[in-house]
């Protein structure tokens, strides 16, 4: 058998190609080497056919193996990597081994996000299979980071033949597990409550999670772990997979019928036909995999090293970010010129770095019924040019940023009544409605092209220094007013590059432009969004105690750093609850921190209170910027206490924040075990003046203080002595 391997530091990744062409997976793990097809098991199985190939022999069934890129139509019954038809309607494939080579750095996809690497940082293995019925050819690309133990895979098909051929599945990954039981901890939510951790075990059949809302959405986030069943933090095997890709995906976990496991991810499948004309290419997006034996905080900090270092670019990669305050939660859409100065002069009393201007300073937009399209300064709202705000904003010291939402339109709007045939419209129907809002057709170029001009107008007309992109619901009625392919796979695909050329123009055009996404909150919170935009709005839901659970969902993925995290005034205005100034800041400092409230209302001592969190912010932000993230409860398990820490790589220092969840009499003292400090080293803490034994605060754990009331909140800088 021809073995290909992958190595990277600590991984190992297998494949083998059978004597009739069949590329197997062997294997995935922990660092080995030597010849892996042993653990193949080759037996005549019923119901699961042969390749013709095989002649008598009934031992090799490619629907009992594990394969590297299933395809329907060579036996395999399970669900497969990729489905195609010829242009009478006949499925049925059969990929078989061409040729392989590697090369140094990494490949990149054009017009999509992908991880990037220097030459000497990774390399590229590309896998040719064919399949000589359809004329395909479907090349197999896979970028090796060595030092971050990260694969990456992406799929590049083309038609080699004189027929048009309809792809009707090219998920991007897949990895078959010839043995063991797993769980699948997966990522689910809502709006205001994104990104719960969920555990279930991988059953027989076919477990699927995805979006078909033309986003990656709040309701499954595009990113899943395999684990064993006794993977924990702190040790266990487990395997990340996630997509560098915002819109529609799919995950599969399927346990067959000899207990085999194959995952898989990619563009969904349904509705998804891609005519694929001679010599034409179709390129999937990429996903990243991911494997440690050393427990889920490990598995966690690989993803935050590669998004922070590999997928995150421009200023703002390593710079600290301006703590803000947004006018969101201080005015909504009702604001004048002056009352905006006046928010923007007491964020500037309070020591902040910078204003942003939310929704509603364009068009006819008093509320969120109209005006979206029209990216034209409202002067009469605003008592002048966006130049005055941003100028006064500027004589305070304070930067200046300003809310879009680019991709939407309403019909109460000059460009929908000018243009009704650049929004996702289907003829015949009525639109679904959603905020009152429709979607702009981005697959059009015309359309990126006049959005982004009206847009960079806006911007260059005054001192933009920050954007935040919002969008703001999910996509129905897909049509394109374009003469040509109407399928909803193709459409969806083509809205998303139309996304990634706006968003990649704007980091071109404003290099030094710190840019945060935005969904309602974290509805698109995702790789690929982090190729553009560093810093992601985590959720509209800012209330501190609903904020930890979020937080602690968001990072097994995503660096804290990248999340915007806000403290807003109480009673909170999504859930009512009322928690101490200082719990809400301890939590928004668990993300790239921010205020959302009207600071014209805050008490003198709230006001110093914030002095002092901004201090304190800027202090430890380094540890959030380059450090490493420790969860140190589980939300749902752990009742009493909600707990994280920021360690610095050389774990010499440390911040733990903790925050209280109940409140009961002669309360039990809790214990709060700290994690990735240096068992042999002493750490002084700031907070209470005392010295104290790494290996003690990781082994017995801190005893939470007891404080009477709900929700309070503690913070301790450790510095190694
Ligand atoms: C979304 C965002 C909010 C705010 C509003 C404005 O909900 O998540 O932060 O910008 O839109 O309409």
């Amino acid at each position: 058998m021809r073995l290909i391997t992958l190595q990277t530091k600590n991984t190992t990744y297998q494949m083998g190609v059978n004597e009739m062409g069949f590329l197997m997976h062997l294997y995935y793990g922990p660092r080995a080497e030597g010849d892996m097809s042993f653990l193949l098991d080759a037996r005549d199985r019923g119901f699961s056919g042969n390749p013709y190939a095989a002649g008598m022999d009934r031992t090799f069934s490619p629907d009992v193996v594990p394969l590297e890129y299933p395809c329907y139509g060579n036996g395999d019954f399970r669900s497969p990597a990729s489905n195609a038809r010829d242009n009478r309607g006949v499925f049925g494939a059969d990929l078989r081994f061409r040729d392989f080579r590697m090369k140094n750095g990494k490949y990149s996809i054009s017009g999509l996000p992908a991880v990037y690497a220097g030459e000497e940082e990774a390399y590229t293995a590309e896998i040719t299979l064919e399949d000589e019925r359809l004329s395909l050819e479907v090349v197999l690309r896979y970028g090796v980071l060595p030092e971050q133990d990260v694969i990456t895979r992406s799929v590049a098909v083309t038609n080699r033949g004189r027929d048009m051929v309809f792809l009707d599945k090219v998920y991007s990954t897949c990895i078959d597990f010839p043995g063991g039981e797993y769980d699948l901890l997966h990522f689910y939510g809502r709006h205001m409550m994104e990104r719960n951790m969920e555990r279930v075990p991988v059953i027989h059949g076919n477990q699927q999670f995805g979006s078909r809302r033309g986003m990656s959405g709040h309701q499954h986030n595009p990113f899943f772990i395999l684990a064993d069943k006794d993977t924990v933090e702190e040790h266990g095997s487990c395997y990340g997979l996630g997509f560098v890709y915002s819109g529609n995906f799919t995950f599969e976990a399927e346990r067959d019928q000899h207990n085999q496991t194959r995952i898989q991810m990619g563009l969904p499948e349904e509705m998804f036909d891609w005519p694929l004309k001679p010599d034409e290419t179709f390129y999937s997006p990429e996903a990243v995999m991911a494997y440690t034996a050393e427990g889920l905080t490990a598995l966690s900090h690989i993803y935050h090293d590669l998004i922070r270092e590999h997928i995150c670019r421009g200023k703002y990669k390593k710079a600290g970010r301006p703590v803000l305050l947004n006018s969101w939660e201080a005015a909504y859409l009702d604001f004048d010129g002056d009352k905006l100065i006046e928010i923007a002069r007491q964020a500037a009393d309070l020591g902040l770095d910078m204003f942003v201007l939310d929704d509603g300073w364009f068009g006819d937009r008093d509320t969120d019924n109209s005006g979206l399209g029209d990216w034209v300064v409202n002067e009469k709202k605003l008592g002048g040019p966006l130049k005055r705000i941003s100028d006064a904003v500027n004589a305070m010291g304070l930067k200046f940023g300003l809310w879009i939402e680019p991709e939407m339109v309403n019909e109460d709007s000059g460009l929908y009544r000018e243009h009704p045939d650049w929004a996702f419209v289907i003829p015949g129907k009525k639109p679904v409605r959603c905020r009152n809002q429709l979607v702009l057709d981005f697959s059009r170029k015309e359309v990126v092209d006049y959005i982004f001009n009206s847009i960079a107008k806006v911007i260059d007309g005054a001192n933009v220094e920050y954007i935040n992109m919002d969008y703001n619901r999910s996509i129905c009625d897909v049509f394109t007013a374009v003469e040509g392919c109407q399928n909803y796979g193709k459409i969806m695909y083509e809205y998303m590059l139309g996304v990634y050329d706006f968003l990649e123009r704007m980091n071109r055009r404003w290099s030094d432009m710190l840019i945060e996404g935005c969904s309602g909150g974290g509805g698109r919170f995702d790789m690929g969004m982090l190729y553009y935009t560093p810093q992601i709005w985590c959720s509209d839901d800012t209330d501190a105690i609903e904020r930890i659970r979020i937080h602690h969902g968001t990072s097994f993925c995503y660096p804290l750093c990248m999340v915007g995290s806000h403290v807003s005034a109480v009673p909170n205005h999504q859930t009512g609850r009322t928690v101490d100034f200082r719990t809400r800041g301890i939590v928004a400092m668990g993300g790239s921190f921010g205020y959302e409230l009207d600071p014209g209302r805050l008490t003198d001592e709230e006001k110093a209170e914030v002095r002092e969190q901004v201090r304190t912010y800027k202090e430890n932000e380094h540890l959030m910027l380059n450090g490493d993230y420790f969860r140190l409860h589980t939300p749902g398990k752990d009742t009493e206490a909600a707990a994280w820490a920021f360690v610095s790589k050389d774990k010499n220092e440390a911040l733990i924040s903790i925050v209280s969840l109940d409140s009961h009499g002669n309360e039990p003292t809790t214990y709060i075990k700290i994690k990735g400090l240096r068992s042999d080293r002493m750490y002084h803490c700031e907070e209470t003046g005392k010295t104290y034994s790494g290996a003690v605060l990781m082994h017995a754990g801190y005893p939470m203080p007891v404080v009477p009331g709900e929700y309070k909140a503690w913070q301790f800088h450790l510095r190694a002595q």
